[in-house]
């Protein structure tokens, strides 16, 4: 069966609007920073997925890891009939699921939202022909803001996998998670993926990789600014820092000028001292009581916590309460 045409909830205006508040919110606060979800162009979705290629970023094999082991429960815990993906890039793990629901018989729908249109194109019409019988809806979508359009119906399964909550700030998580209970139906499921705290030795390079894929991932943020906004950033002008904040618990992304800049973006002429930085990203690493709290406070309920042989990712499955 062919992918069903992407449906389209963030417009090309609705998508260049939201990039110019963010850039003259962010380019103008007195510590600046940008939000993650503007790596995505199709250059910043292939350079995401040379990220889980690389041998220090162990988030995705540790992923891969649980999900290989726990999909056949998963499927059978849940019996779910429609399998929603927030935040699902190329879904590459997600097949896994696929497999198992597929074994398994009774689902119905994949319906994969990303706001990557690249990513989705692609995501969607390869799994639409490796599981014919299954309907694949793609929605381009914003999942901080589009949580009330999902399908409605049916027993659903919420995935949101690699850790992508983790790029939420604290209360844009808490926000995301009630946003997310109230698009539910009691009953309904949310599996969740979560890097866990860990030895910052292992953390760091996981940001900072050898081969510098990541630093090119982090100046792609510029590079998208430049060409939808005709920005005059010089990607090159910057340098890539990974930072661990021992007491939030994350890694944060940065950009480091090396030397004074001044950029022109919109109508404004954002100054950079030689050394300053602009933050595009924190990654959150989390604790397995913390998890359940956040759940527990939007009204779900973990069911199961399971980690890679290792310990160093967590996936964990909760039921709306
Ligand atoms: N789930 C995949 C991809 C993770 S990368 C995995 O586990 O490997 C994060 C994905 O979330 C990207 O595809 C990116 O385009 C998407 N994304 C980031 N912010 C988003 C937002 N606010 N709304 C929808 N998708 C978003
Ligand atoms: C998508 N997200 C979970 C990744 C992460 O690890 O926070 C994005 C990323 N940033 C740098 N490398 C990968």
């Amino acid at each position: 069966m062919s992918a069903e045409p992407l449906e389209i909830h963030l417009e090309e205006q609705d998508l260049g609007r939201s990039l110019r508040d963010d850039v003259r919110t962010g380019l103008t606060a007195e510590e600046k920073w940008l939000p993650p979800k503007w790596f995505y162009d199709a250059r910043g979705s292939e350079l995401f997925e040379e990220i889980t290629r690389l041998p220090e970023y162990y988030p995705t094999r540790a992923e891969r890891a649980v999900l290989a082991e726990r999909a056949a429960t998963i499927a059978e815990l849940t019996g779910a009939k429609t399998l929603i993906e927030l935040g699902s890039g190329s879904s590459e793990k997600t097949r896994l699921l696929l497999d198992a629901f597929t074994r398994r018989g009774g689902l119905g729908t994949f319906v994969p939202l990303d706001v990557s249109v690249s990513a989705l194109r692609q995501s969607t019409a390869e799994i639409a022909v490796d599981y014919p019988g299954l309907r694949v809806r793609g929605i381009v979508g914003d999942f901080t803001r589009h949580l009330d359009r999902l399908p409605t119906g049916g027993r659903r399964l919420v995935l949101f996998l690699g850790g992508t909550i983790g790029n939420l700030l604290p209360a844009e998580r808490a926000g995301f998670l009630a946003a997310m209970r109230a698009a539910l139906e009691p009953g309904d499921w949310l599996l969740i993926g979560t890097d866990l705290v860990k030895d910052p030795a292992v953390v760091v390079p996981a940001y900072d990789d050898a081969a510098g894929v990541t630093a090119e991932f982090n100046r792609n943020v510029l590079r998208v600014v430049n060409r939808e906004l005709g920005a005059d950033f010089d990607p090159e002008g910057f340098a890539h820092v990974a930072l661990w904040d021992p007491r939030r618990e994350w890694i944060e992304m940065r950009l480091r000028a090396r030397r004074p800049m001044r950029v022109r973006v919109l109508d404004l002429a954002v100054a950079f001292a030689e050394g300053e930085e602009l933050r595009t990203e924190v990654s959150a690493k989390f604790r397995p009581e913390g998890i359940a709290a956040e759940l527990g406070a939007a009204r779900f309920a973990a069911h199961d916590f399971w980690t890679d042989p290792d310990g160093l990712f967590g996936v964990t499955l909760a039921r709306a309460g």
